[in-house]
């Protein structure tokens, strides 16, 4: 059967992949190349450099790997810990229990601290775990800044003051995958010793480009595992092939060409806008968002202001009502993508992304489409009224700083 024509844009609403700007897709529309050519470091050697800036880092060490997040996730496990290694951790949503799942399965000791869904890591209870840990057994502490299933953002800096408080030497990994390009993150400040990213979120491309800034600490953790016995295994992803690589512009693979040149038209885009000004951006649109689910009377999945997401918005649909109607009736009817329920909150929750290249009126697109779905599956809303919220917050609110 053919697909339906769905005339117009798709409103792509979902915290992931985003929307990529136009110029990014001209800059991927490239002849291959050869990636062993006296040419190529003039695109790579910059990009290393370049892309620190999105992680707050000028310390760290980027390293590139064609993958997706998950992937991501595998290298900082398997470069820095040895089988039957201790991990502290806390699952709070469907992205921490996956990166939970991994750890457990590469065969590390995973200490889990249960988080209600809805809240986030708790730095208090991550201190007292780490103090308890008086033989320093546990060796990294795993927390996702940005959970994406339900729009929840936990501290990263409280957690870098709790350890730093226990006194204790873990080293902190950071799953930036939703956050990273559109939320601050400070790697050097926060002493982030794995930060992790993908290409699909703010960083405005296609899948397909796994990103990680590395601290010198956790590069020693790399080196220390090399010739023991109880080692992860580690082969594609191992740091050591690229490090020998990399400094001359080169890698130890084909590359995927189109999308290096989309990440320096990317980074192009956010620093011209300046990174404090896209953190400011999200921080509006995140906002009118929930001024526009309160509006509609209806609560987000994250139980209070403190684990608010600047880049995705979880909204819990009324009793009795299936979330994945109003996101398949948005979908079919308006042309509208919006994000879905996993797992503990599937048919629950239906999640606005605002997160990447998006201004005032894309979102007031994705309310009022949310908006009409809901109406059309019988949420009793005031027609309109999420979008005048939103509307008049923005208004007020000016999406730049500068
Ligand atoms: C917070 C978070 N971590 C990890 C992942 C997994 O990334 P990927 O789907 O790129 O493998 C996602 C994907 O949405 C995510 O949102």
């Amino acid at each position: 059967m053919a697909a339906t024509r769905r005339p117009g844009r798709n409103h792509l609403f979902v915290p992931g992949p985003t929307n990529i700007p136009d110029r990014v897709m001209r800059a991927m529309m490239v002849q291959s190349e050869d990636h062993r050519s006296v040419d190529f470091p003039s695109l790579t050697k910059p990009l290393f450099e370049d892309t620190k800036k999105v992680f707050g880092s000028t310390e760290g060490t980027i390293f590139l790997f064609p993958a997706s997040g998950t992937g991501i996730w595998e290298s900082a496990l398997t470069n820095t810990l040895a089988r039957g290694d201790k991990v502290l951790t806390a699952r709070y949503g469907q992205f921490s229990h996956l990166w939970i799942d991994m750890a457990q399965r590469l065969g590390l000791d995973v200490i889990v601290q249960e988080e209600e869904w809805g809240t986030g890591a708790k730095a208090d209870k991550i201190e007292e775990a780490l103090r308890a840990d008086k033989d320093h057994q546990i060796k990294a502490v795993m927390v996702v800044h940005n959970e994406t299933a339900t729009g929840v953002t936990s501290n990263i800096g409280a957690v870098r003051k709790a350890i730093d408080a226990a006194g204790h030497p873990a080293m902190l990994f950071v799953d930036g995958v939703s956050s990273i390009g559109s939320l601050p993150f400070y790697a050097d400040e926060w002493k982030v010793d794995c930060a992790i990213a993908g290409s699909q979120k703010g960083l405005m491309l296609p899948a397909g480009l796994g990103v990680i800034c590395v601290s010198q600490k956790a590069l020693k953790a790399a080196e220390g595992q090399s010739g023991r016995n109880d080692r992860l295994a580690r082969v594609y992803f191992d740091w050591e092939d690229h490090k020998k690589q990399n400094p001359a512009g080169y890698f130890p693979y084909t590359p995927p060409l189109p999308l290096l040149y989309g990440l320096r038209e990317a980074l192009a885009c956010l620093f011209e806008e300046g990174l404090e000004n896209v953190y400011h951006r999200h921080a509006v649109l995140g906002e009118a968002t929930r001024q526009a689910v309160a509006a509609w009377g209806l609560k987000t999945c994250a139980k209070s202001p403190e684990w608010n997401s600047d880049t995705v918005t979880a909204i819990l649909a009324p009793e009795g009502v299936d979330a994945a109607k109003i996101i398949k009736h948005a979908y079919v009817r308006y042309n509208l993508a919006l994000g879905a329920g996993l797992s503990q909150v599937a048919g629950k929750v239906f999640r606005i992304g605002h997160v990447g290249d998006l201004n005032e009126l894309s979102l007031l697109g994705a309310i009022a489409g949310a908006e009409m779905s809901l109406l059309d599956n019988g949420v009793k809303v005031t027609p309109g009224s999420g979008v005048a919220a939103a509307s008049s917050y923005l208004r007020e609110n000016p999406l730049s700083k500068s």
